[in-house]
């Protein structure tokens, strides 16, 4: 195969920010395709400079700025990421934007799961309310707009189904084409119908998400391809904005705890720079706790930092029916470890029944969500309980995806006939079955529609 590297290197276009190496700090002003540093190997991140050098933006006028977009029709204003572009890395040209008017998700208050987790008052933030239905299309306007500024033709992402479904929706927007890399029969239906709607080469190969990280940086070494996977730092740029718009839904009174799910763990060191960047710049005066759920079959950063204290990353087969975090290896932990540590947050791991408990609350509440995004809500019952979270503190759960991105996991809970890895049907069953709601099938006969709405009632007491 001829090797096209020279083609597939791009220049960072240096406006407002630089790209920097996370250990070693190299600027890297030709980017890699891979995204790695050209003199450690290790991830890369964006830096603006300017703001250390006397040309840090002022906060109250940002933050008039940025209400007043809100009444505002032109694309850029109307997108709930482009709305902060002060804070983002800038393109030579906005008309290089791809925007779907993405973000601007809502603020939910979760009553009944505050109730069930012990604590006065519980919030979440929605960002399955994106356009595709999770929170990949934040970071995905960036990097995807960078990659159309670097004249790209191609994009590729390896893909739990969330990213592929978004880099699709985009790449189809802004006229290019995009290579999906799935693992076969291991993500959710919704999704996979997504990418096949939004017209990406879809392939599923037989592996793990894993196994299709290395597949794929096989393939960017030798095609002209632009990586929008979450080691790409201008996706993570994309996705801090969730931050600052849940910082303007709260008024800026900064809230006790953010607590995210875990998977490839890009979007906690996005949320996690974004409140960083807005203490430095006088936004907010403290920070929140940046908190970080994973699923127990999925737990590399739970173990990396209880078995190894964060020195070394540990691995893992991964298996969970949370197929979002289903995720052995994740590329950016350094990042991950580095917020936790700064904002003094925590990590912590749920097994599966947790996780649809906790999935099947949310719902209730009339909210839902997908089960990757549940983990926030049945690791903070884990943390109330071992004295981590004050049930007075204020509490905000990132919800990551949408509940119709995995019906299939939604139906077989409610009928019972869900199995999970680690635990026996029965057990499981037992363990659930106060939340699972079985649909009821009758005979076409107002009597017995009657006598079930009675019985309900009478339930409900
Ligand atoms: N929640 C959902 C719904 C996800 O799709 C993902 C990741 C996560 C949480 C974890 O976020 O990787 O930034 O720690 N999904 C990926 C994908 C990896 O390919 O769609 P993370």
């Amino acid at each position: 195969m001829v090797n096209r590297i020279a083609q597939t290197s791009h220049s960072t276009a240096v406006k407002n920010h630089l790209v920097r190496c996370i250990s070693c700090g190299e600027a890297n002003g030709v980017l890699a395709p891979d995204f790695r540093c050209s003199r450690c190997g290790d991830l890369l991140e964006v830096d603006f400079p300017k703001w250390s050098e006397g040309f840090a933006p002022d906060p109250d006028a940002l933050k008039a700025l940025w209400r007043e977009r809100r009444t505002s029709n032109a694309a850029l204003d109307t997108s709930g990421v482009w709305r902060f572009r002060e804070l983002l890395p800038e393109l030579d040209d906005w008309g290089f934007a791809i925007t779907l008017r993405e973000g601007n998700t809502p603020l939910y208050d979760l009553p009944r799961c505050a109730r069930s987790a012990g604590v006065g008052r519980l919030r979440a933030k929605h960002q399955g309310m994106n356009p595709t239905g999770s929170f990949k299309d934040t970071g995905m306007t960036v990097a995807i707009s960078f990659a159309r500024q670097n004249k790209f033709r191609w994009v590729a992402c390896a893909s739990t189904g969330n990213t592929s479904a978004s880099m699709a929706a985009y790449a189809a927007r802004g006229g290019m084409r995009s290579l999906v890399i799935i693992p076969e029969g291991k993500i959710a239906w919704g999704k996979l119908s997504q990418s096949l709607d939004y017209g990406a080469v879809t392939c599923e190969l037989r592996t793990d998400f894993d196994g299709c990280v290395r597949v794929l940086s096989d393939i960017i070494r030798c095609y002209p391809i632009y990586l929008l996977n979450s080691v790409n730092p201008y996706r993570l740029e994309g996705q801090k904005t969730a931050a600052i718009e849940l910082l303007e839904q709260l008024d800026w009174q900064v809230p006790d705890h953010v607590i995210i799910p875990g998977g490839n763990l890009g979007n906690n060191s996005a949320l996690g720079k974004a409140f960083l960047e807005m203490k430095w710049l006088g936004l907010i005066r403290t920070l929140p706790k940046v908190s970080v759920i994973q699923a127990e079959g999925a737990n590399p950063l739970f173990r990396t930092v209880h078995e190894k204290q964060g020195r070394e990353l540990v691995p893992v087969e991964a298996e969970t029916l949370a197929t979002a975090i289903r995720i052995g290896n994740p590329a950016s932990w350094k990042k991950s470890l580095r917020v936790i540590e700064a904002t003094r947050g925590c990590v912590e791991q749920v097994s599966e029944a947790e996780i649809a408990i906790a999935k099947a609350e949310i719902g209730a509440d009339g909210v839902g969500c997908e089960p990757a995004s549940a983990v926030t809500l049945a690791g903070l019952k884990k943390l109330v309980k071992n004295g981590l979270v004050r049930p007075s503190q204020s509490i905000v759960l990132i919800l990551t995806g949408h509940v119709l991105k995995d019906p299939e996991y939604t139906i077989q809970f409610h009928r019972g006939d869900l199995s999970v890895p680690r635990m026996a049907d029965k057990e499981f069953r037992a363990l659930t079955a106060k939340q699972s709601k079985s649909p009821i099938v009758l005979d076409a006969d107002a009597g017995a529609l009657l006598r079930t709405l009675e019985a309900e009632d009478k339930r409900d007491g």
